[in-house]
């Protein structure tokens, strides 16, 4: 295989959550990096310094920026130049719910018109098994003439990020690597080697690609599986928080999964409906990630449900707290927030919401602002839905001035107050002294 001139040096395909922080970790690793981004708004506030990724500084940004060697673009111009080029484009549902490979196409398209021999094509992007194989090569031979594994190399290392999550840096994170051949492997562990801390190889890209989805899948049934627990809680009247507290203390055969509002962001809701999509090829599909999929599907309601059977005057106006998908994230990709704002105003429900992260939605073709806290809007709320408990959260205000609160997140654990109901707890605001009376 023939090198390419410009050795450490690395081309990022889409800068979004994933691939702008990636970008300045291999800057930071000493690399020359070009970042390319279709949307123009995104490349305008990177040339201001600005970064729009809430885990990413507007000063780790700068320092990328002013070492020069980090250049955002709008184009692919500089593909042909890059030892290595890594794909971070969006791989979402379509409308029917089945792998939407619009963008990796089109990302991919670019590239092959460019290639060179010797450059190494990495893709990060979560998808299905086969992805790499069946969908990447094949449009970089066709667009490009050359040979993978051949003329070219081409890798899959899934990203593993948890977006909020403080402790665990990009870096921190075990980067498991694959190739389409063993020299392919080779050039994609020496990669992420110079970057991550520890990097995992595992024998084929399918591997790889199944590593993130069973990951992704493991979650969203676990969370399925404790949102169920927690339906039965309520009407058992224990409190599945406890529990989960008390069944944690084993050190072995129990991991902690949580209740909450339902399942959201760009992954876990999604991934595992890709694999989903792919086990039907073989006839198959899989019958734990059906009811998971069902079951949060169903959460709205449910939460919407509890409210009405408790309000006597019914639910006319209500206020949510944080529409991200999750704590101190500014993302409302597949929010259960989002979806039960949606409902709300399906029932002809009024609604306010507020997210320090999150200053504007778009909902049912109209745009809502996040709205100022104040005492008489808590006040006024036949309900207000604690979704995400972001750090800072003004949560003695919520409990004192709220009439009625639903709190998904476990957030007034230890608060006393007929008004709460507090998801799983068993109490659902009927206030029941001996639950198993
Ligand atoms: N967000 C996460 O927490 C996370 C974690 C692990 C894996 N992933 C996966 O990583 C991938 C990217 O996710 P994300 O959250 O960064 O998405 P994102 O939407 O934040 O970023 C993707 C970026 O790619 C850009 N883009 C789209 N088409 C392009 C093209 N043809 N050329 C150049 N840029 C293009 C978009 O404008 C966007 O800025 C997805 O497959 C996702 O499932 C995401």
């Amino acid at each position: 295989m023939n090198r390419v001139q410009n050795r450490r040096s690395v081309q990022i395909v889409g800068l979004g959550y994933v691939g702008l922080p990636l970008a300045v970790l291999f800057v930071e690793q000493g690399f020359v990096v070009t970042g390319v981004e279709v949307d123009e708004k995104k490349i305008k506030l990177l040339e201001e310094g600005k970064s729009y990724v809430k885990d990413l500084t507007d000063e780790e940004l700068q320092a990328a920026l002013a070492s020069e060697r980090f250049r955002p673009s709008s184009r692919y111009d500089d593909s042909a130049r890059a030892e290595t080029i890594i794909l971070c484009v969006p791989t979402p549902l379509s409308d029917r719910a089945t792998p939407d490979m619009s963008y990796l196409h089109a990302a991919v398209t670019e590239i092959g018109r460019r290639l060179r021999p010797g450059q190494l094509v990495v893709l990060e992007s979560s998808t299905y098994p086969g992805t790499t194989s069946e969908e990447v090569v094949p449009i970089l031979e066709k667009e490009s003439g050359l040979k993978a594994g051949q003329d070219f190399a081409v890798g899959y290392s899934p990203e593993r990020i948890d977006p909020g999550n403080t402790k665990y840096k990009v870096r921190d994170i075990p980067k498991v690597v694959s190739g389409l051949t063993p020299t392919c492997l080779q050039r994609t562990e020496a990669l992420y080697a110079q970057t991550f801390g520890q990097t995992v190889p595992v024998s084929s890209p399918e591997v790889a690609e199944m590593t993130k989805l069973l990951e992704n899948t493991y979650r969203l049934i676990n969370i399925s599986f404790m949102n169920e627990m927690a339906m039965l809680c309520d009407a058992m009247g224990i409190d599945l928080w406890e529990a989960i507290d008390a069944a944690k203390t084993k050190s072995f055969g129990y991991a902690a999964f949580y209740p909450g509002p339902g399942i959201g962001g760009h992954c876990i809701p999604v991934d595992p409906l890709y694999l989903q999509w792919k086990a039907c090829e073989f006839g198959m599909k899989s019958s734990f990630i059906e009811l998971a999929e069902k079951l949060n599907r169903n959460m709205a309601d449910y939460l919407i449900r509890k409210v009405q059977e408790r309000l006597t005057g019914g639910l006319r106006e209500a206020v949510i707290y944080g529409v991200a998908y999750k704590k101190d994230v500014g993302d409302v990709r597949e929010s259960a927030a989002i979806q039960l704002i949606g409902r709300l105003l399906d029932e002809g429900v009024r609604v306010a919401y507020h997210d320090p992260n999150v200053p504007t939605i778009r909902i049912r073709n109209r745009q809502i602002d996040s709205t100022q806290l104040s005492d008489e809007l808590l006040n006024k709320a036949d309900c207000v839905f604690i979704m995400a408990d972001h750090t800072g959260m003004p949560l003695r205000k919520i409990v004192s001035e709220a009439r009625f609160i639903v709190d998904t997140r476990n957030a007034t654990s230890g608060m006393e107050g007929r008004h709460i109901y507090r998801f799983g707890s068993g109490n659902v605001g009927l206030v029941r002294k001996n639950p198993l009376s």
